[in-house]
């Protein structure tokens, strides 16, 4: 079952708690929380707070991406608001064993995350201990950038080693996903399928998100 994780990004933030809504009625699986700090991407997004703020506010999972440095000092800030899943990027972390660990500490599900050039053999021996891979594809710090399909082979890659080692992980694709590129992730292996403005930026929540599924179907 592909499922769809909204990401806030692309929403009106003057009116986040009824956007939520809209998605979650949508069909929506996930709320994609997009966390940024203006070092590791050139973009400032938002913190705890916030995430605090909007879980009363939706039933669904918060999945939390950490785009920043340093996570280690932010992740039970994160975990403590409410993120139900953190994500952080393999590029800024030298101890990456030890920050899984503290996420899970936290109480929080873990992921990895890497960048379109980061080469995928980076998270291999990471994926006994880590229960969901995000392979970014667009470099991140912006809504509405294009696809980079160079990527989809590292999905196949993650698959592959998903169903050797019979590991239990979810595969989530971030970036560019639209109704022309999602069948590309899911036919590759990908489970969880972020997308900013092909929902938020439509009039029509619901029908973007059932539009997506259509065109994800295998
Ligand atoms: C990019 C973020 C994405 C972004 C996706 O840095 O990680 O989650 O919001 O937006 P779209 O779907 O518009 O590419
Ligand atoms: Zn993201």
């Amino acid at each position: 079952m592909t499922k769809i994780a909204p990401s806030i990004l692309s929403a009106d933030f003057a009116q986040l708690s009824k956007e939520i809504r809209d998605v979650e009625e949508g069909g929506a699986d996930y709320i994609h929380v997009d966390v940024m700090d203006g070092h590791f991407v050139p973009n400032i997004t938002i913190g705890p707070l916030i995430v605090d703020a909007i879980r009363p506010h939706t039933s669904l999972p918060l999945d939390v991406h950490l785009m920043i440095e340093n996570p280690d000092q932010y992740i039970p800030a994160f975990a403590e608001a409410g993120a139900s899943i953190i994500t952080v990027h393999q590029e800024v972390i030298p101890h990456l064993h030890r920050t899984i660990q503290l996420i899970k500490d936290s109480g929080a599900k873990a992921g990895v995350v890497i960048n379109p050039a980061t080469p995928v053999e980076m998270v291999r021996d990471i994926l006994n201990d880590v229960d969901l891979v995000l392979l970014m594809t667009v470099n991140p710090g912006f809504g509405g950038q294009s696809f980079i399909p160079q990527v989809v082979h590292k999905i196949e890659q993650i698959d592959a080693w998903r169903k050797a080692n019979q590991l239990n992980l979810e595969i989530e694709a971030d970036g560019g996903i639209n109704r022309d590129t999602i069948r590309q992730c899911t036919d590759a292996g990908a489970d969880v399928l972020v997308a900013g403005s092909a929902i938020f930026k439509q009039a029509d929540r619901k029908q973007a998100i059932s539009n997506l599924l259509q065109a994800s179907e295998r």
